[in-house]
C-alpha cells in the first residue's frame, strides 16, 4: 500500500477519505519536527503539508517515491516549487475557498487599527477607562478615504469589493492591470496616495522586503498598514522604527517575520500595532473547506488525475 503522510491532524472525516492508503499523521504539538518529516518523506508517495513545513531541495533529495504534495494553504512559499517541478512532483494548494474569509479579516484588521479598538479594549480591561474626552483615542476613518491594495489577485479583489461598500476609493499596484473598478498605479504612487494600505500579495523573490524603510517613509504619516500576505513582505525592523517614530500611524498584522513573534518582540510593545497569530483564514467553515480541498488535490494527484487546484507558478496570486 502506498504511504501518504499528513503533517497535522485535519478533520477526521477528511482523513477517512485517505483510508485507502497507508496513512500517517503527525499528532504532536506544533509543526512536524524536521527529523520526523525527513523519515516520512523517505517512504511517502503523497504528502499533505501545512505552511509551517519547510519543503526544500535537501528534503526532496531524500524522497525517492514522492509524487504529490498537497498544501493546505493558498501560499506555497514554504515549498521549493522549482525543485518540485524539476523532479516531476505535482503540487496542489487551496485558493478560492479562503478568499472571502481572508478579505473579511483584512477589513476587520483595518477597521480595528484605524479606529484604535485594541487600545480602547486594553484601556477598559486594565481599569484605566476615565471620563469621556473629545479626542480621546480618536483615530482615522475608513469612509471617504483611499485604500491602496498591493497585489490584486483573488484576495485583493475581495478586499476591493468590501472597500466600495465602505465608500472608499480603491487604487492598487500589481504586476498586471486587471479588470476591476479601481485605478492601477505604481507602488510608489500607491504609497503616497493611499490613506491605508493592505498587502495581499504572495511572497516570492520580488515581494520579499517589498515594504521597507523607504516605502514607509513614502506613506502618509496618518496612514495605516495591514498585512494579510506573508510576514517577510515587510521589513520588520523598518516597521518597528516607523511605528515607534509615528512615521506611519499604525499597523495591523495577521502575519509577521518571524512567526510566531517571540515574547518581548518590539512590535508587541507598541500601542499602534495590532498583531494576531496568522488567523486570517481561520473560520471553521473555511478551514474545513481548505482541508477538504487539500484532500481532493492529494487524491487526484495520487490517481494521476487533474487536481482541482493544482499550483501553477505563473499567474497564481493569492
Ligand atoms: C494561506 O492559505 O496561505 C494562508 O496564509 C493560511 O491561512
Amino acid at each position: 500500500m502506498d504511504r501518504v503522510y499528513v503533517t497535522k491532524h485535519i478533520p477526521d472525516d477528511h482523513l477517512e477519505r485517505l483510508s485507502g492508503y497507508d496513512l500517517g499523521v503527525w499528532e504532536g504539538e506544533g509543526p512536524v519536527p524536521g527529523e520526523v518529516l525527513a523519515a516520512e518523506v523517505a517512504r511517502a508517495r503523497g504528502l499533505l503539508t501545512m505552511l509551517t513545513d519547510v519543503i526544500d531541495a535537501p528534503l526532496l533529495d531524500t524522497a525517492p517515491r514522492l509524487e504529490v504534495i498537497s498544501q493546505m494553504a493558498v501560499g506555497v512559499d514554504n515549498i521549493d516549487v522549482p525543485e518540485c517541478s524539476s523532479r516531476g512532483i505535482r503540487l496542489g494548494h487551496t485558493p478560492d475557498v479562503l478568499t472571502e474569509t481572508v478579505a473579511d479579516s483584512a477589513f476587520a484588521l483595518l477597521s480595528s487599527i484605524v479606529r484604535r479598538l485594541p487600545e480602547g479594549e486594553r484601556e477598559v480591561r486594565s481599569g484605566k477607562w476615565g471620563p469621556w474626552e473629545i479626542f480621546h483615542l480618536a483615530g482615522g476613518d475608513l469612509h471617504g478615504t483611499t485604500l491602496g491594495i498591493v497585489g490584486m489577485g483573488r484576495i485583493g479583489r475581495a478586499v476591493a469589493r468590501r472597500a466600495s461598500g465602505f465608500d472608499m476609493e480603491v487604487i492598487y499596484s500589481s504586476p498586471r492591470q486587471v479588470s476591476i473598478d479601481a485605478e492601477w498605479v505604481s507602488l510608489p504612487t500607491l504609497l503616497t496616495r493611499a490613506d491605508h494600505v493592505i498587502l495581499c500579495t504572495r511572497l516570492d523573490g520580488s515581494t520579499r522586503g517589498l515594504i521597507a524603510a523607504g516605502e514607509m517613509t513614502a506613506m502618509k504619516p496618518s496612514a495605516y498598514l495591514v498585512n494579510v500576505s506573508r510576514g517577510p513582505v515587510i521589513d520588520t525592523d523598518a516597521l518597528v522604527a516607523a511605528l515607534r517614530t509615528r512615521r506611519i500611524a499604525g499597523a495591523a498584522l495577521d502575519v509577521t517575520d518571524p512567526e510566531p513573534l517571540p515574547r518581548g518582540h518590539p512590535l508587541l510593545g507598541l500601542d499602534n500595532c495590532l498583531v494576531v497569530p496568522h488567523i486570517a483564514s481561520a473560520s471553521v467553515r473555511t478551514r474545513r473547506a481548505m482541508s477538504s480541498l487539500a484532500v481532493d488535490n492529494l487524491l487526484a494527484g495520487l490517481r494521476g488525475e487533474e487536481m482541482p487546484a493544482g499550483y501553477a507558478p505563473e499567474g497564481q496570486t493569492p
